[in-house]
């Protein structure tokens, strides 16, 4: 089977690196648009625009490729999974329609709302004058977001009512959703799905702030850690049934089959765990922690999701190892962007046993170093001390991921 990986980031190179470890000869994966660094490792087709429907055909037709495998959200959103099925290529990735799951809150919140699936309540607003009546109804902290796609911009979380509403001001004319706020720890759980039935993959916990102590803006993701001890026992079981099973019949039933990863980004609050974002594709850095410790053969997973075939055969496994990720990130992200810098020392941190290095761009969230061990501890003290053989002038890290997980 020959697989095309479509994307040029930290979370594609996981997936290379996941697909080799659980079996995938490397001759067999080619990568685009990829980067310098994926490409050490497979085929590269650089120099296409991933959203770019009839580039991504051609270069899969090109490749013949039976498997392709849709990293990014821009691309599903784009409609790319459509075109590629259209031509006969099995696709990891859903439709664009289905896609809208994460390309529109107020979709998801609709989807949410007829599968009765638990999440924070929301005002969907198209005026300031709704955005401050809202946020007056639910009071501080505020949490507005906007309706569409918004490179991880999209989301502020503030007890200052004029920055809720000059962050909504700058979103209205797409749409803007006010939230309640929701109290408690996050836990990102990935779902492989098949339209039909959906198959839990493990626990991660995402950083989603730029300093330690969860202070700063919100970016991206700045490390995660899997598993997560700390959930009761049951909670995957009851997230899959209330949650991920209810949304892909909810979109089944409306003729809008979901075929990929559905990421449930989740908050365990006091009154039990509720939804606070769906997204369509795999985490960044999430994956590179999660597919760190996958056991089974993730090529042929991601196959039989893409060909309804989920249910014919075992579900996927785990080591019972820890991985902790922390993201190297350039000067001023996520708020400005430094000039590009030259990335030392990746060879030297890559040497270590246990540790591998997720490489994405050179500017925004540059790496991520994934250390894996028997314990928290070890994963940690590993995935830091690689980290400290790379340097990128003025770049920066969390110094506390994982720090409170044993
Ligand atoms: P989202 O893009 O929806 O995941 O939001 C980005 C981040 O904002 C989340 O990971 C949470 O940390 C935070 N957030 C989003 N919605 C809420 C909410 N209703 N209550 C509290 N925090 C939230
Ligand atoms: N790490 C959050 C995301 O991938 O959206």
């Amino acid at each position: 089977m020959r697989i095309l990986v479509l994307g040029s980031g930290a979370r594609e190179h996981a997936i290379v690196k996941a697909l080799i470890r659980t079996g995938t000869p490397s001759e067999n994966i080619v990568c685009s648009p990829g980067n310098e660094w994926i490409a050490k490792e497979v085929e590269v087709r650089s120099g296409i625009d991933a959203t770019d429907r009839l580039e991504v055909v051609k270069v899969a037709l090109e490749e013949r490729v039976n498997l392709a495998v849709i990293g990014p959200e821009a691309p599903l959103v784009a409609g790319v999974a459509d075109a590629l099925r259209e031509q006969g290529v099995a696709v990891f990735g859903p439709s664009q329609e289905a896609a809208q799951l994460e390309g529109s809150k107020n979709f998801a919140k609709e989807i949410m709302a007829a599968a009765e699936v638990p999440t924070g309540m929301a005002h969907q607003c198209t005026t300031i004058e709704e955005v401050e009546h809202a946020l007056d109804q639910f009071g501080a902290p505020y949490v507005v977001k906007a309706d569409g796609l918004a490179a991880g911009k999209g989301v502020i979380v503030t007890s200052d009512k004029q920055a809720a509403l000059e962050h909504a001001g700058n979103y209205i004319s797409g749409g803007v959703l006010v939230e309640e706020f929701l109290d408690g720890q996050e836990v990102s759980l990935f779902f492989l799905s098949d339209g039909k039935s959906v198959m839990p993959l493990s626990p991660a916990q995402d950083y989603k702030r730029a300093f330690d102590g969860d202070q700063g803006p919100n970016t991206g993701g700045m490390g995660a850690y899997s598993p997560i001890p700390w959930l009761p026992d049951g909670f995957v079981e009851e997230v899959t049934e209330r949650i991920a099973e209810p949304v892909i019949r909810e979109l089944a039933r409306r003729g809008t089959e979901f075929v990929g990863l559905l990421y449930c980004g989740l908050i365990v609050t006091e009154r039990g765990v509720k939804v606070i974002e769906f997204n369509a594709r795999f985490g960044d850095p999430e994956t590179q922690v999660v597919l760190r410790r996958l056991s089974s053969n993730l090529a042929d997973l991601l196959l039989r999701a893409a060909t309804g075939k989920l249910d014919v055969g075992p579900s996927a496994e785990f080591s019972k190892r820890k991985a902790v990720t922390v993201v190297l990130a350039s000067e001023g992200y996520p708020t400005s962007a430094a000039p590009v810098r030259e990335v030392g020392g990746i060879e030297s941190a890559e040497a270590m046993d246990d540790v591998e290095v997720c490489k994405a761009s050179p500017i925004g969230r540059v790496l991520s170093v994934v250390g894996c061990g028997d314990s928290f501890q070890e994963a940690r003290t590993l995935a830091y001390e690689g980290l400290s053989r790379i340097s990128l002038e003025g770049g920066h890290y969390r110094s506390d991921i994982a720090a409170r997980v044993s």
